[in-house]
């Protein structure tokens, strides 16, 4: 099968996004073809600094990389230097309904953050840009989160459309929704998701210094009494790290909370700074590597641009052609 997924270049990465999204694609290089694109045309439609954004378009590659993306299994890219997907972002929008993009849930919850004045077309054509990404690359598959199947289902929509009016041209693809896992709460506030937007101390980030993850685990909140026991209502600090060492030991949760079950906060706590330090600890290192090797990541995304060019380039010949477009 053919995938294709997209990242944002802004907003870290904590532990929650890795275990959701990431974990997922690395399963999905070992046995498809695979498409990662880092996405910086769609972080244009939010206001962003030029030099940051440049820097973190880099920054995520070198992540995904530390993180076990493979470029030899999958090709991975970054989306605005395929121009392709905006030429074909453009012809889209020539057959999207206005009313649709409208109706986007994620585009009124963004749109709502902002200022009105500062609401612009690119976020709403968003989704449009999406679709473009998807279709270039005649995909089959793509794994999002749940937020997401909104657009794909538009990307479908324009797909049959444009395959209707012109002729045999896209794949339909499927949605392949993330694994919802358990949930990974703040360690500050246990009744909230893990948010990297939130204080520092309530999120685990993926590349963090041994000492740092160790100082925000022992910090964690917990709950009155003392028995170590897995109930996300009436216990949800323990829960949280209960869920949390179980993620990432690889164990159900009945066997770590057996595990835990005579101990105390504090051992708890102990156990879970070790194991996060022995998992997260060579994809740190790793990350520090590629911090200093800048070439051989320009050199991964030279390569992935040029095999992503190959086959954008084709779909846009047969595009231009069927709209009737002279021959570039
Ligand atoms: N909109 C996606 C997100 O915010 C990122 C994305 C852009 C994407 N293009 C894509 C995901 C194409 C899948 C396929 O998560």
């Amino acid at each position: 099968m053919r995938i294709f997924s997209g990242i944002q270049p802004t907003g870290g990465m904590h532990i929650g996004n890795y275990l959701g999204a990431i974990t997922q694609w690395l399963e999905l290089q070992e046995k498809h073809e695979c498409f990662f694109c880092v996405v910086d045309l769609h972080a244009l439609t939010l206001p962003q600094d030029p030099d940051e954004l440049r820097k973190a378009t880099h920054q995520k590659v070198v992540e995904l990389l530390a993180l076990g993306i493979n470029p030899e299994k999958c090709t991975l890219f970054i989306q605005s230097q395929v121009p392709e997907h905006s030429e074909l972002a453009w012809i889209l929008n020539t057959l999207t309904p206005l009313g649709e993009l409208e109706r986007m849930t994620q585009f009124k919850d963004k749109a709502r953050k902002q200022v009105a004045s500062s609401v612009f077309a690119g976020l709403l054509n968003y989704p449009v840009l999406m679709a473009s990404d998807v279709l270039l690359y005649k995909t089959q598959g793509v794994p999002v989160g749940q937020d997401q199947s909104q657009h794909l289902e538009l990307t479908r929509t324009l797909a049959k459309k444009f395959n209707q009016r012109f002729g045999e041209t896209f794949v339909e693809p499927k949605t392949i929704l993330k694994k919802e896992g358990a949930k990974i709460m703040s360690l500050a506030d246990p009744k909230r998701k893990m948010s990297k937007s939130d204080k520092a101390d309530s999120y685990l980030g993926i590349f963090e210094e041994p000492e740092s993850l160790k100082k925000k685990v022992m910090g964690a909140v917990t709950d009155t009494g003392k028995e170590i026991r897995f109930d996300p209502t009436k216990k949800p600090g323990v829960s949280n790290l209960l869920t949390i060492y179980s993620l990432f030991s690889v164990e159900p949760i009945q066997k770590v909370e057996k595990k835990f079950q005579k101990k105390d906060y504090a051992f708890l706590k102990k156990s879970l700074a070790a194991l996060l330090i022995e998992k997260l600890e060579p994809l740190r290192r790793k990350k520090k590597e590629l911090d200093t090797r800048d070439l051989y990541v320009k050199e991964i995304l030279r390569r992935g641009q040029q095999h992503a060019s190959s086959l954008a380039r084709a779909t846009m010949e047969e595009v231009r052609e069927k709209v009737g477009l002279l021959e570039p």
